[in-house]
């Protein structure tokens, strides 16, 4: 009789186990122990704090005035100070580098702080660049690689970004432990790195149900030095809006819209964007230097 139920009661522990791990009936949505919130720094640093994990985007901490010249006549200036400094950032498990080429997305404090002995998922280029640190790892467009932090395993899947012509730079799908599942697609984070609008990235609808989607903005603008008009290398607000509209995702954050000299797009020009739009009731606007809750 004893060792019966013993049996009866490992296979009920199984059973119940099993299911648990397979993905649910549509409209249910089995991952509402995920929380997110992210602590802004400035531009697109930001730590992205999800469950107990912690990702650290696009690394800057340079001070208000610091000029970085790329040539062709680009100076960038940046504009306001940094929220936060690198002795203020709590541990981090991994940093997002959209790319490792422009000193707005990785400044040489950043560079200093962040990246030997760290876990840094960047552009293949980009982790051709910063060899030989070992933890550095490479994201190809729409390839997915496993990524263990807190003793578990995320998969991170690459988002194509086109940005400066001949450069390389990537976004990123987080999907965690327990994220569960909504109307049978799997619930994910998007952080779009730094890009103009993309029509193929409107196929991440079909992939993912995307909780959130941090949108890199600005309306940046590059002259390329061949006598045209300088050309946009990040998105406006109107772009935002439509891109936003094609993801499906239920909430849209804005990072990486000021202050510099080289976004030509005001905050408040993004408001009327957002509004005209029909997507401002959508909107998280984050505070640089305090930890905003996302969901
Ligand atoms: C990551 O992908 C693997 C392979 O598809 C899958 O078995 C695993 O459940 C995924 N994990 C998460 C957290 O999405
Ligand atoms: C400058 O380069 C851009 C991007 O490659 C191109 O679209 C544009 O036509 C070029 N302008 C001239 C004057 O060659
Ligand atoms: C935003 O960019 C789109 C092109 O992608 C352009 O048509 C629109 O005029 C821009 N909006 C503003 C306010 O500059």
């Amino acid at each position: 009789m004893r060792t019966f139920l013993i049996i009866y009661i490992a296979t009920f522990v199984d059973w119940t186990l099993g299911a648990a791990t397979l993905p649910r009936d549509k409209k249910t949505c089995n991952g509402p122990s995920t929380s997110f919130s992210i602590s802004h720094i400035i531009t697109a640093a930001a730590v992205f704090h999800i469950n107990d994990i912690n990702f650290l985007t696009d690394p800057f901490f340079s001070p208000a005035g610091t000029a970085f010249d790329v040539g062709n006549g680009n100076v960038l200036t940046v504009l306001g100070d940094p929220a936060m400094q690198p002795d203020q950032i709590p541990p981090i498990d991994a940093v997002l580098l959209s790319h490792e080429d422009h000193p707005d997305n990785l400044d040489p404090i950043g560079r200093a702080h962040f990246l030997d002995g760290r876990k840094v998922l960047t552009t293949p280029d980009g982790a051709n660049n910063l060899r030989p640190r070992p933890g550095v790892a490479a994201l190809q467009p729409w390839e997915t690689v496993p990524l263990h932090v807190g003793g578990e395993t995320w998969n991170i899947t690459g988002t194509p970004c086109e940005h400066l012509p001949g450069g390389e730079v990537v976004g990123f799908v987080l999907r965690g432990p327990g994220f569960g599942y909504t109307d049978g697609l799997p619930n994910a984070i998007w952080y779009t790195g730094d890009t103009i609008y993309l029509k193929e990235l409107a196929q991440l609808r079909d992939m993912y149900h995307l909780r959130a989607a941090v949108f890199n903005m600005g309306d940046a603008h590059a002259d390329l030095g061949n006598g045209s008009a300088p050309i946009k290398v990040t998105m406006n607000g109107t772009d935002v809006a439509r891109m936003f509209k094609d993801v499906g995702a239920d909430i849209l954050v804005p990072m990486h819209y000021s202050p510099w000299s080289h976004f030509w797009e005001s905050v408040e020009q993004v408001k009327r964007d957002f509004e005209e739009a029909g997507v401002a009731d959508k909107v998280i606007w984050l505070t640089p230097g305090q930890r905003t809750r996302i969901f």
